[in-house]
This record gives structure tokens, C-alpha cells and sequence, in this order.
């Protein structure tokens, strides 16, 4: 198999729609749902502290080697690690890894759409008003009410996936680049002045940022390094092909290391303020930090209830945070719908919706694990935590770690620097050694210590 010199899906039109195209996949539900109330569930500081040292040692080197491997395979990830791995007279089962990819993409949208839906759900109480003067229980019983009704989940879990496959069906470039680079800045902004907020709040944002950012390492267990290096992967979109699907329609003379340094600080510098906002409400709230996945839902309109025209921004709020999960929903996808049209040869269509309602089915199990199928519990988890389980603890860090491996071990030394190092040579030794040596160890040590044979 020859490789392609171009994605028969086009191009992204310069390198600022690649930044903003990525970085709208990186930063979505992960930042502003998740990171807070996995935070929040594993003791905050020391959590923290390893989630940010994975983004440095595991996530930086790991997105240059996406983009890297995608630019130069120019195909769905599959076919990409098959033909490269040909290219370097190694297997062509390397293209298993990107199956990987293609079945954590499929199982992750199938419960991000769901929690998705809640938020566009909360947009239309958040206008509504129904926020104001709120007060924690209520809060509580207003997330409650919508959580504890399936047929209200599945509706806004419908309606999202309808959204997000109209857009993949029209090809990622006219469809994801136009919107993008509104969101990014105007949620940046509203998260300012949700800290801004919390700042009033006196002593307890400085509770909220003494439990995010001082390290108690007597509260952080195996299991929990393992979230937060599974977090790393999930947040920055790595370990399952999109960032790499996305790398295939970058063009030859973009510099990766800039693009992807960039990618990684914004990604983090929303979860780190939708933390600083979140968790002095939480506490000023005799709320505990560890509510689960509610938090946000539960914390949030709060604040919106008890500040001026907080209804216009709740709703705004809600609504960015609603853009932000659909541009990642988007790349979640990608891989799998390349890998349609390339290898089914089917048209983007007929492949969004194939895809769109073989995840929309899945995502069942998802919208009655917070009802009817609360009780459904395999290996101590419902249906929603252990899909979550499974891809961001354990798929994201498998694929990352074989891709890193094929990154440093299978592609040779000078295609990878003819690929990567056009305007950076300086840094090119550096990331051989992350990517050879550093990434794939720590993912392996984190796993070795789950399984309990670090002591
Ligand atoms: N990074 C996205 C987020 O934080 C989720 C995502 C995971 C996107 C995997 C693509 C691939 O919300």
C-alpha cells in the first residue's frame, strides 16, 4: 500500500484552522465537566499535581507524535500506522492500534452526547430563569429531575447526535472551522468572570484553590494516578486517533511543536479556571467536592442564580459549553467515519449516519445508568462508569502508549525528523528521548502500579 501525499478529505485552509480545529477537540466537556469533579472525587492538590506532569511528560510528546504519524500517513489511522509501519519493512498489524482508536472513539461519544445533553438542556432552564435565587438543595433537585428522567435524557442525548453528525456529514473543514474561533474566546471569558465570582466568595476560594493546587498525597490512590493519566490522554484528545485523523489534513510546512505546545496551555488553562471557579461555590456551599459528575450542574447555577443578569449568562455559559463539547464530538468521531469512507468506501454521509446511530444506541446504556439502570453495577461500576473506565483508564493510555512506541521505535530516526523537525531541530533530540524512553515508561509504571506490582 503507497501512501498518499494528500487526505482524499481535503485540507485544513492554513495552520490557524489546524490550531483552532485541535484545540476545539481538546478543550470541551473534559475540561469544564470532568477534570473538575474527578478532581473533586480523588483529593484535589496531589490529583492535580499528576494530571499537570502527565500533560508535560505523556501529552506534549504524544500529540507531536499524533500530528506527526497522521501528516505523514495522510489516511484514517488504521490505514495511516499500516502503510508507515510497510514503509519502515515493519508489521502491517501496527494498524491494529489504530482500531484501538476507533472503538474507544465509538463507545467515548456514546456517553460524552448524553452528558452533552444535559448541558444543552440546562441552557433553556438557565435563559428560563428557573436558576434564580437558587439554593444548593435546590440545585440538587433541579440536576435531579432531569437525570432521573430518561426519556428527557434521551431526547437531549438524540438531539446532540443529530447535531454532531449533521456537521461531520458535511466534511470536517467547512463544518468545524467556521465556529471555533468565536467559542474558544468567549468561553475563555465568561470562565474569567465565573472566578471572578468565586473570588467574592472570601475565604473559600482560598479553600477552593488550597484543595486544587496543595498536593496531599495520603488522599491520591493507584486507581486515582491512573485517572488523572487517563485524563491527560482524554482531555488533550489523545490515544485514539483523533488528533492524528486531524494531523492528516495539516499541511507539510507547519511547525508541530508550536502548534501542539499551544494546544496543550490553552487546554489546561480552562480546566484550571473552571476548577478555580467551581470549587469555592462548592465549598461555600456545603457541598463536598466529591458529588461525581453532577458537580458542574450542581455548582454552576448557584452562581448564575445570585449574580446580576446571571440568567443571560448562565444560558450563555451553558450554550459555549454546549459549542465546545460539539467540536470535540466531532474529532471523537472523525477517526471512525475516515475510516468508513476510506475502507467501506461509502460516502461521508451515508457514513455519519451508520455511525451516528450505532453510538446513539449505544448511548442507552449511558442515559439509564443515571435511572432506571441505576442499580445495573458490573465490577462495582454502572453501565456510564465503567464505559468511562474503560476508554479514558484504559483504551486512551493503550493507544498512547503503542503509538508512542511506533513514534520512537518503528518510524526511523530520519523519516521522523524529516517530518517533525523542518523549524524546530533544536527540540527534535528532546522529543526522541520523551518519546522513546519517558512516555512509554510512565504509562507503563502508572498500569504496573493499578495492578499492584509496584508494592
Ligand atoms: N478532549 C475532549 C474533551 O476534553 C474529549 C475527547 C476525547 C476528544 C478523545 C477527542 C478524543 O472534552
Amino acid at each position: 500500500m503507497s501512501r498518499p501525499t494528500d487526505s482524499i478529505h481535503g485540507q485544513w485552509s492554513s495552520r490557524w484552522t489546524f490550531i483552532l480545529a485541535a484545540t476545539g477537540s481538546a478543550v470541551g466537556l473534559g475540561n469544564i465537566w470532568k477534570f473538575p469533579y474527578i478532581a473533586g472525587e480523588n483529593g484535589g492538590g496531589a490529583f492535580v499535581l499528576v494530571y499537570l506532569l502527565c500533560i508535560v511528560a505523556i501529552g506534549l510528546p504524544l500529540m507531536m507524535a499524533e500530528v506527526m504519524i497522521g501528516r505523514r500517513g495522510r489516511q484514517n489511522p488504521v490505514n495511516t500506522l499500516r502503510s508507515l509501519a510497510k514503509e519502515e519493512n515493519k508489521s502491517a498489524s501496527w494498524g491494529l492500534v489504530g482500531w484501538i482508536g476507533i472503538v474507544a472513539g465509538f463507545i467515548i461519544l456514546s456517553y460524552y452526547s448524553v452528558i452533552a445533553g444535559q448541558a444543552i438542556a440546562y441552557v433553556f432552564r438557565s435563559f428560563a430563569g428557573v436558576f434564580e435565587g437558587v439554593t444548593a438543595d435546590g440545585a440538587h433537585q433541579i440536576y435531579l429531575s432531569l437525570t432521573h428522567d430518561p426519556e428527557r435524557l434521551l431526547a437531549w442525548h438524540t438531539v446532540f447526535m443529530v447535531l454532531t453528525m449533521v456537521v461531520v456529514a458535511r466534511g470536517v473543514k467547512s463544518g468545524i472551522e467556521r465556529f471555533v474561533k468565536y467559542i474558544m474566546p468567549a468561553l475563555f471569558a465568561i470562565l474569567l468572570m465565573l472566578v471572578g465570582y468565586a473570588a467574592n466568595t472570601g475565604d473559600y476560594f482560598n479553600q477552593g484553590l488550597h484543595f486544587l493546587f496543595t498536593p496531599n498525597f495520603s488522599k491520591l490512590t493507584a486507581n486515582g494516578v491512573l485517572t488523572a493519566m487517563g485524563h491527560a490522554f482524554f482531555t488533550l484528545s489523545l490515544g485514539m486517533g483523533a488528533i492524528m485523523v486531524y494531523g492528516s489534513y495539516l499541511s507539510k510546512t507547519t511547525s508541530i511543536v508550536k502548534v501542539s505546545i499551544w494546544i496543550a496551555i490553552t487546554d489546561t488553562v480552562v480546566a484550571l479556571l473552571a476548577g478555580m471557579a467551581i470549587f469555592p461555590l462548592a465549598f461555600a456551599n456545603e457541598l463536598t467536592a466529591g458529588v461525581g459528575p453532577g458537580l458542574i450542574f450542581e455548582t454552576l447555577p448557584i452562581a448564575f442564580g445570585h449574580m446580576a443578569g446571571g440568567a443571560l449568562f448562565g444560558g450563555l455559559f451553558f450554550l459555549l459549553l454546549v459549542f465546545a463539547a460539539w467540536s470535540s464530538a466531532i474529532s471523537i468521531v472523525e477517526p471512525v467515519i475516515a475510516w468508513l469512507v476510506e475502507n467501506k468506501n461509502i460516502s461521508r454521509r451515508r457514513a455519519s449516519v451508520t455511525a451516528g446511530f450505532g453510538i446513539w444506541l449505544l448511548g442507552l446504556l449511558t442515559v439509564f445508568s443515571f435511572n432506571i439502570g441505576e442499580n445495573w453495577i458490573l465490577f462495582g461500576k454502572t453501565m456510564f462508569e465503567l464505559l468511562d473506565y474503560i476508554t479514558a483508564n484504559i483504551l486512551l493510555p493503550l493507544g498512547g502508549l503503542l503509538t508512542a512506541i511506533f513514534a520512537g521505535w518503528v518510524i526511523s530516526k530520519n523519516n521522523a525528523k524529516d517530518e517533525f523537525a523542518m523549524k524546530t531541530p533544536f527540540f527534535y533530540p528532546i522529543w526522541r528521548v520523551l518519546i522513546r524512553f519517558i512516555t512509554p515508561l510512565a504509562v507503563i509504571i502508572v498500569f504496573l502500579n493499578v495492578i499492584g506490582l509496584l508494592g
